[in-house]
């Protein structure tokens, strides 16, 4: 089983995907990069040269142009990866538009897949399975990519309409057939367990999320077998390194050193990090003394 670190708006930034290769992902996601934005994506387009291979850098587009400027951008690319999972509203004409108007997902993956192959880049989606709970069309979508020759789809086992609150659906990907592409699935994974559901639903790999940004362990540990609570989505609560006392909880010393190594490298590379997730379940003052 791959394991993939997420795109994270604001967290996926090239030192915390450095430190996470460290530490036993196999694949690691830029942040989502707007491809009208492009002049303004510093930051978020930086990586560590000994990491290319194992980045995916992800872009919103919203017409062949933006295909064009982006292949041009990203030559060094390994793979690029279409988001067209966003929710936002913000983003109503890029990525989550096209869930909403599948003629442009069919024109823009076909020509997509077809100038990566010039290339040889991988090409890549994210998608949802559908723009809300009675209207699931991952099937369809699926069968779009392959007729495409897409290389590569993610899938978040959420409709585009779907609070983070509710679980994950994973009943739509039980009935789904063998593609020709490999498929990878993020969605609720917070330990070795969690995954190992998915897996157990549909040959795929396992792509994580929010869990990862709190515990930067969290590959190791899937890889190792370690950290086997069942139990509903709570990266808090599996977290081995935040210790529960009846009147606190803190962080441990492995997690310190870990925020330490991330906050000295992101100072060295000069780009601004938040660490509200890697500070989440603490209710100590304690785990801010580091
Ligand atoms: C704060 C936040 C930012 C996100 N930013 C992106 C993004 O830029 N691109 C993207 O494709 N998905 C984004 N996602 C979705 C995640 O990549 C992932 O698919 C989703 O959180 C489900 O996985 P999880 O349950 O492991 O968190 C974001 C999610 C969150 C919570």
């Amino acid at each position: 089983m791959f394991l993939y670190l997420a795109p994270l708006n604001r967290f996926s930034n090239h030192v915390y995907r450095h430190l996470i290769l460290k530490r036993k992902a196999d694949f690691v996601f830029t942040e989502l990069i707007r491809i009208q934005d492009l002049h303004r994506s510093e930051d978020k387009i930086k990586y560590f040269k000994e990491d290319l291979n194992k980045t995916i850098f992800q872009i919103g587009i919203s017409n062949k142009q933006e295909i064009d400027i982006a292949l041009k951008a990203f030559s060094h690319a390994k793979e690029l990866n279409i988001n067209m999972d966003c929710p936002m509203s913000s983003m109503k004409d890029t990525c989550g538009a096209m869930l909403r108007n599948e003629p442009l997902m069919d024109e823009l993956t076909e020509y997509f897949a077809k100038q990566c192959k010039k290339v040889k880049i991988l090409s890549s989606v994210k998608i949802r399975l559908g723009t809300d709970e009675n209207n699931i069309q991952i099937e369809k979508y699926l069968d779009m990519f392959e007729k495409n020759s897409i290389d590569k789809v993610y899938i978040h086992a959420r409709p585009l309409r779907y609070t983070y609150l509710r679980p994950a659906l994973l009943d739509p990907l039980k009935s789904l057939k063998k593609y020709t592409f490999p498929i990878i699935i993020s969605g609720d994974v917070d330990n070795y367990i969690s995954a190992k559901k998915i897996t157990e639903i549909i040959d795929c790999d396992i792509m994580i999320g929010r869990a990862a940004f709190m515990n930067p362990f969290l590959f190791e540990e899937i890889k190792d077998r370690e950290n086997l609570t069942e139990g509903p989505y709570d990266p808090i609560n599996k977290d081995r390194n935040i210790i529960k006392t009846p009147d606190s909880s803190y962080m441990t010393d492995k997690k310190k050193d870990f925020i330490r190594e991330y906050r000295r490298l992101a100072e060295k590379e000069n780009i601004t990090i938040n660490l509200t997730l890697l500070f989440k379940g603490l209710s100590s003052k304690d785990g801010y003394l580091i």
